[in-house]
């Protein structure tokens, strides 16, 4: 997508607008396959979570993915855009009995991660294969908020309790078919990936009937230039005869599946926003846009980095200016950054905004979440439309209420 594309696609739609690049999300897509391609069973499962418009699940599902998911809700938007129930993982978190029974007869495997569900389920339907989540105790991931394999960390079954773990296993009689980890996001490291997958192996040994291996997701993308990603390619290398190793050992060819959400959409992903107003304090010059930590909390939320264009004026003297959301709290998407100068109107493209972007956006101020475009074949294809104030009231009731009479006090 050109600057060109990025304003023709904010003349036509209007602003604040996301745009995801379909040629991208196919190319890392195919990055990842070819970096695994001596696998003889891969599966990509992506990650719902990170951008779960149903037209970007369709063409994931078109270039041959399945989904990770981790809520009821999502699984059934993978099954509306045409997922197989089998291609799909459901990997929730602290949800109910209730709703992980209802996924497991929507057809879709279910993946468990602590003691007290899996002894209840493994009690109740003992005949239904389950995965296991364990937690590697790995401190990974690019900040505290991300980092979930750690020992504190409330995912997965620690890998202390396997005695328990197998104990219950063999109490109810279940079958173990997949093992599961996932250690945090914007991993860098490609050797602590691997120490995880160690533990993963060790912790696979336990159990006879397994049909797949997951290693979850965590890959790093870049987000600005020149920035370090995981080398993917030689993560490939090595887990991949790691895990040829394992297998053998094993006794039978496993699957191997990975979950990623930000390897496969994060730099797709554009957010464009205008600049209403430029505002010049004794310190800092305020480029203050028509969004906000509303649309995009990442900033705000981790702390994260988004490289700015004005893609306007993209040849223009660069200077300094602190980017701003119109959020009632402070709300800053960059603090002193160097950008071509921007005149009010113009328009400002946020990368890395496929990942975590809309998918967290809300209503806050009581502001219309904003319009979705992919750009594909060449051409811009609404894919959600901006909502509108009937939205913003949807849902709510209006009660007939009188104020109550107060009394006059001395
Ligand atoms: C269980 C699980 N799998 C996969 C992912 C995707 O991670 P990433 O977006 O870093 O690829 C996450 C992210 O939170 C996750 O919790």
């Amino acid at each position: 997508m050109t600057n060109q594309d990025l304003l023709a696609v904010a003349r036509e739609f209007g602003s604040p607008v996301y745009v995801y690049d379909a040629e991208k999300i196919a190319f890392q897509y195919n990055r990842l396959k070819n970096a695994f391609s001596e696998i003889k069973d891969l599966r990509i499962h992506y990650a719902v979570k990170a951008l779960s418009n149903i037209s970007i699940l369709k063409y994931l599902n078109s270039l041959g993915s399945g989904m990770d998911t981790v809520s009821i809700q999502e699984v059934r938007l993978a099954l509306e855009a045409g997922v197989a129930p089998k291609d799909i993982i459901y990997t929730p978190n602290g949800v109910s009995l209730e709703e992980i029974e209802q996924v497991v007869r929507l057809g879709v495997q279910i993946n468990i991660d602590n003691l007290s569900i899996l002894e209840q389920f493994g009690a109740k339907h003992p005949e239904v294969p389950v995965c296991i989540r364990i937690n590697p105790h790995i401190l990974a991931g690019g900040n505290s908020k991300i980092s979930v394999g750690h020992v504190d960390s409330k995912f997965g079954i620690s890998i202390h309790q396997m005695p328990l773990l197998l104990r219950i296993v063999e109490n109810t009689g279940m079958t173990i078919n997949g093992i599961h980890m996932h250690t945090g996001s914007d991993i860098l490291d490609i050797e602590v990936f691997l120490r995880a997958s160690e533990i993963l192996f060790d912790s696979a040994k336990n159990f006879k009937n397994l049909e797949f291996l997951d290693f979850g997701s965590g890959f790093k993308v870049p987000y600005r230039e020149n920035d370090i990603e995981t080398d993917i390619e030689e993560l490939g290398e090595k887990l991949t005869q790691r895990f040829e190793n394992f297998c053998e050992e094993y006794g039978r060819e496993l699957t191997l599946v990975f979950e990623p959400g930000k390897f496969l959409v994060s730099e797709a992903g554009k957010f464009l926003a205008k600049v209403n107003v430029i505002k010049q304090t004794t310190s800092t010059v305020f480029a203050g846009v028509d969004s906000g930590f509303n649309h995009l909390i990442r900033p705000m939320f981790y702390g994260s980095h988004h490289d700015i264009k004005n893609i306007s004026n993209p040849d223009g003297k660069f200077r300094f200016y602190s980017v701003v959301g119109y959020i009632c709290e402070t709300d800053t998407f960059a603090n002193n950054r160097r950008i071509a100068e921007i005149t009010e109107g113009d328009i400002l493209a946020f990368s890395n905004a496929g990942a975590y972007s809309f998918s967290m956006a809300s209503n806050f101020n009581s502001r219309y979440r904003p319009t979705e475009v992919l750009w594909y074949n060449g051409k811009a294809h609404l894919i959600r439309e901006r909502e509108t104030f009937e939205d913003l009231l949807r849902h709510q009731k209006i009660v007939d209420l009188e104020a109550p009479a107060i009394k006059a006090t001395k």
